[in-house]
Formats: structure tokens, C-alpha cells, sequence
């Protein structure tokens, strides 16, 4: 289905461990081969080969077993220690009790005992193993939780850094584009409509605007406005969406669909600042089509995500696939593939978090999905 994914949850995996690999792929792995079924083979044929008046050498092959037993069970814990445990008895069964010839100088009883500490040995050396190898899996785990949570505070510290040097800037230009603004509504009413220079002028004043809405941009990305929590239907978000920017996207060549249920969709949640999230993915994935025209569907629903019912606002577009090897990235800030701000993402991933939510990227539907959950109701 895909191919990219980013989903700005704490990783709910750990590194993956060696229980992974299947019994049966265990079972003629090349540590099992070499430590344990070939030493198996060849104690077999030494034991059955050796002559009955050599006691010791009796002694020392059947205690040899337990090689290829422990090798079992460290490898393949207690199902490999009792299965090893009883390929040992197979092997060794008719050599001590039906080849009369051939037969096993030591006592009968002795054998039974053999036998049966065969398997207590696979049984005790594949639960420790297993023990083990959990305690290990845990630690492992912890790891990388912990490694998770270090990159978390590393990028929490730089964007807190980030966030102050941004509301200063933001800060120090509003005051003189304030000024700026007022004098060109003067000067805009005395350079006459049919003035040869009235073209550079609106460039001008294009350019001031264009300045307006990136300190904006900067000051919520440095000054977040908190959210404020109510009882919401996810298909009003879409729409609003659909209404402030669609007529603009048909403007551009593009077809919008919408795809929203015809029953509510409610979570809990701030209806301006996912609004917010709406406009910036619709406007990204606006860019992402450019000129060549394209599609951009919109759907709302409910699903079940890491266990948990989730209320989302999907919007889709054609266009070219999100890079796999800059996921992470398209979410810092500052990060942009066009010449903008590179701030509409990070915004939007922080605003989910405020939810508790998180925005999913995936090269798939139209071409590019990126998807924001929340807690359904
Ligand atoms: N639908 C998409 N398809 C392909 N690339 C995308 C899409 N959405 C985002 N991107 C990539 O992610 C980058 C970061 O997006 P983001 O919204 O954070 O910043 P921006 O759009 O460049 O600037 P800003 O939103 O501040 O105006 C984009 O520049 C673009 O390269
Ligand atoms: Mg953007």
C-alpha cells in the first residue's frame, strides 16, 4: 500500500529481536547445522561405530548429547531445548537398549537417568534461555524508548531555541510593516490608476502583504495560541476548508472531491486551529499539483489506529510522491521543498500533538495522502 509513512507518535515498535525469525527457520539455521544437528550426527555414528568394551569413551559420547541439546535450547529456547532433548533420545534410544551387539556397557537405569536429564537439561537451558532473551528484548525496548525520547528533547530544546530567536525577528518587523502599511493606503489613493510607475507599485504593495503573512506565519509558529477543546463534527472542518480554498483550486485547474459520511463524525477538538491543519495540507497539496491541473479529494471518518477509535481528515492529491528518505524532515521547520516559509507542517504536526493526534504521511490514494487523527468520540 505504501511505501512512506511518518506518524508523529512515539514509536509503538522496538528494534526488531530474533524471536521474529520463525521456529522452523531456527530449526536449520547455521548455528543449529554446525553446533548442534551435525555434532548430533557424528556422536551418533562415533557411539554406534565404538566397540562395547570401551567403557569411557561410552561415557564421554553420551555425554557429549548434551552439546547439541544446549545449543537447542540457547538458540531456540524451551521448544528447542525439549526438541533437541528428543532427537538425542531418537539417536541414542536403540544404541543403549535393542542393538545387543553394539550395546551400551553401562546399566539400564543409568541410560533411563541419561535420558530423562536430557530433557530436564533442554528444559531448564530453553526456560533460562527464554528468560534471557525477554529480559533482553525489555532492555532493548527501553533503549529505544529511551533513544526516542532523547531525539524528542533534543528537537523540543532546538525548537525551543528556534521559537525564541523567531518571536524576536516577527517581533521587530511588525512594528515597522505596521508603518509601512499605513503609508502605502495614503500613497495608494495619490499615484493615479493610469500612472506608468502604478505597476511597480503594486508590486510593492504585493510585497508588503507577502511580508505580513510570512511574520504571521512566524509568530504562530513562535507563539502558539492554545487550544481550546469542544465537542466537534471533523465533516465541518473539511467543509470549511472546502469553502475558503476550493473556489481557488478550481480556479487552478483543479478538481475537488469530497468524500464525508452522512453521519457526524465527532471528536474533541479546537474546529479553528484543525482548520488551520485543513488549509495548510490543501495548500501544500495545491502546490504539489502546480500548474498541470490535478485532483485533490477530501475525506473524513473514523478508524481504528495502535488500538485506539480515531476520528480523521484525509486530504489526497496527485502530483509527484513525498520523498521516502525526507519524511522526517518535511516536518521541521524551515524545511521546504518550494522557495516559502517551510513552517505549514511543523505548525500543523504541532497542533495535532496539542490534540493528542498525530498527522500520518503516505504515498498512496491519489498519490500523496497526508492524514490527521484525533481521539474520535
Ligand atoms: N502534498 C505534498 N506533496 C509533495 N510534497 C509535499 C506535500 N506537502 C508538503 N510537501 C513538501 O513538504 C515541504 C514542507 O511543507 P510545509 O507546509 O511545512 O512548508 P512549505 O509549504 O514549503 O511552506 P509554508 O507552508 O510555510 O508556506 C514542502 O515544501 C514540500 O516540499
Ligand atoms: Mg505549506
Amino acid at each position: 500500500m505504501t511505501n512512506a509513512s511518518k506518524t508523529l507518535l512515539p514509536a509503538t515498535h522496538g528494534p526488531k529481536g530474533t524471536s521474529e525469525i520463525s521456529f522452523g527457520k531456527q530449526l536449520i539455521s547455521p548455528t543449529m547445522l554446525l553446533a548442534a544437528w551435525i555434532p548430533l550426527i557424528a556422536v551418533t555414528a562415533f557411539h554406534y561405530a565404538t566397540s562395547h568394551e570401551q567403557h569411557h569413551v561410552h561415557d564421554i559420547l553420551r555425554r557429549l548429547y548434551y552439546l547439541p541439546i544446549v545449543v537447542g535450547a540457547l538458540q531456540m529456547g524451551i521448544r528447542g531445548g525439549i526438541l533437541c532433548a528428543f532427537m538425542v533420545t531418537v539417536a541414542y534410544f536403540p544404541h543403549a537398549f535393542f542393538l545387543p551387539h553394539h550395546f551400551d556397557p553401562a546399566a539400564g537405569i543409568e541410560k533411563v537417568l541419561e535420558i530423562t536429564i536430557y530433557f530436564l537439561v533442554g528444559t531448564i537451558a530453553g526456560y533460562l534461555s527464554d528468560k534471557e532473551k525477554k529480559h533482553r528484548r525489555q532492555l532493548e525496548q527501553s533503549l529505544h524508548t529511551q533513544e526516542t525520547l532523547k531525539a524528542q528533547l533534543v528537537r523540543a530544546g532546538r525548537l525551543s531555541a528556534l521559537g525564541q530567536t523567531v518571536a524576536g525577528i516577527a517581533h521587530e518587523i511588525k512594528n515597522p510593516l505596521h508603518s509601512l502599511l499605513g503609508t502605502t493606503e495614503v500613497v495608494d489613493q495619490v499615484i493615479p490608476e493610469d500612472c506608468e510607475e502604478r505597476r511597480l507599485w503594486e508590486i510593492h504593495i504585493s510585497e508588503i502583504e507577502r511580508l505580513k503573512t510570512i511574520s504571521e506565519r512566524f509568530l504562530s509558529f513562535a507563539r502558539p495560541t492554545p487550544i481550546q477543546l469542544q465537542e466537534l463534527d471533523l465533516r465541518d472542518v473539511a467543509q470549511r476548508v472546502n469553502e475558503l480554498y476550493g473556489a481557488q483550486a478550481r480556479q487552478n485547474n483543479i478538481q475537488l472531491e469530497s468524500r464525508l459520511p452522512n453521519t457526524a463524525v465527532k471528536a474533541r477538538g479546537d474546529k479553528d486551529q484543525l482548520a488551520q491543519i485543513g488549509i495548510n495540507i490543501f495548500l501544500n497539496a495545491q502546490k504539489a499539483i502546480g500548474n498541470a491541473g490535478g485532483t485533490i479529494r477530501i475525506s473524513v471518518g473514523k478508524e481504528n489506529r495502535n488500538n485506539c477509535d480515531m476520528a480523521f481528515l484525509s486530504i489526497e492529491n496527485t502530483g509527484p510522491e513525498v520523498d521516502t528518505t525526507h519524511i522526517e524532515e518535511l516536518f521541521d521547520p524551515f524545511y521546504s521543498g518550494t522557495d516559502s516559509t517551510g513552517l505549514g507542517l511543523s505548525i500543523s504536526s504541532r497542533i495535532a500533538q496539542q490534540h493528542d493526534g498525530f498527522i500520518d504521511v503516505q504515498n498512496k490514494g491519489l498519490g500523496v495522502a497526508f492524514t490527521v487523527y484525533i481521539h474520535a468520540l
